[in-house]
């Protein structure tokens, strides 16, 4: 049986808290504002914005509730398992990615001064938009004209790219992922979004390929990315460590032009064009 503890915590204490409580065996630490709104992420620094006064809602293990009293909690309930599931998508937030991208998870309302919005909830496939790499790709084709350019997804995970590519007015967005469960909820995430997916990239030529790849695969992947791409075309490779950049240059260098590097949270980015 799992249990729900809460607390009152002000702004500059949440973080250090939240942490001390996990450390403690909580399950899972869900900030919440007391007036009852939704926090939305800073996209700019990746942390969340918390208000004055914050309600912690803490999921622990019965047993755990005598060593977690000493800390005085507010209230305990007795939840059902289920509110785990609840627990994780109340944690889950609305993200803004340069102003422009609104990725909405579907238990929350889209908000009115929503310009693009992509909806899109955590599921088993790789690609929320909160982590740097994948931001990292946001961030480029936000940035770039991908207005009626055909625009291919390689490790499309969850298909926030193509998806994303497709809202920001591409004409054609295409993927493809190693991953077979992945390729099913690209497909579903896809139709959710009003897109109809196309995961065919037998003949295909894209203006924009994207791959947000570790490095061993993208080492192995070079000729299939510059197969893909139309002469020209653009390259953007994202998932790359700093230490990693000589070894994916000695690589891809002798296939293409460098055209931009750039770092996010500790990751990179790397765009070639195809001579
Ligand atoms: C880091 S995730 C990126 C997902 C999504 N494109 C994003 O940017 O959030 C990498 C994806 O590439 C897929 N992948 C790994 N190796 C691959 C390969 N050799 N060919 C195709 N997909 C691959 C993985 O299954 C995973 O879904």
């Amino acid at each position: 049986m799992l249990k729900e503890i809460f607390f009152r915590v002000p702004k500059d204490k949440v973080d250090a808290f939240s942490d001390e409580l996990i450390e403690m065996g909580a399950l899972s630490v869900t900030v919440e504002c007391l007036e009852g709104s939704d926090i939305i992420k800073d996209e700019a620094s990746f942390e969340a914005q918390y208000w004055d006064e914050n309600r912690l809602s803490v999921l622990i293990q019965q047993e755990d509730e005598i060593r977690f009293s000493k800390l005085f909690f507010e209230e305990s309930k007795a939840v059902p398992e289920i509110d785990w599931v609840l627990q994780m998508q109340r944690n889950t937030p609305i993200q803004i990615i340069h102003n422009q991208l609104w990725i909405v998870p579907s238990w929350h309302q889209v908000p009115k001064e929503a310009k693009t919005v992509l909806l899109l909830d955590p599921k088993n496939a790789f690609g929320t938009g909160d982590h740097p790499t994948t931001h990292l790709c946001l961030q480029w084709l936000i940035e770039h004209p991908v207005r009626d350019k055909s625009i291919i997804d390689y490790g499309c995970g969850s298909g926030i790219l193509m998806i994303a590519a497709k809202k920001l007015g591409a004409h054609k967005i295409q993927g493809f992922d190693i991953d077979a469960n992945s390729m099913l909820v690209a497909k579903q995430n896809c139709v959710e979004n009003g897109i109809e997916p196309d995961f065919d990239l037998n003949g295909t030529e894209g203006d924009i390929v994207l791959a947000n790849i570790h490095l061993g695969p993208l080492l192995t992947l070079v000729d299939t990315l510059k197969g893909l791409l139309r002469k020209k075309g653009i390259l953007v490779l994202s998932g790359i460590l700093p230490f990693q950049l000589p070894k994916l240059l000695e690589s891809y260098l002798p296939h293409f032009e460098l055209e931009s590097v750039d770092t996010q949270n500790g990751w990179m980015r790397v765009v070639f064009k195809k001579g």
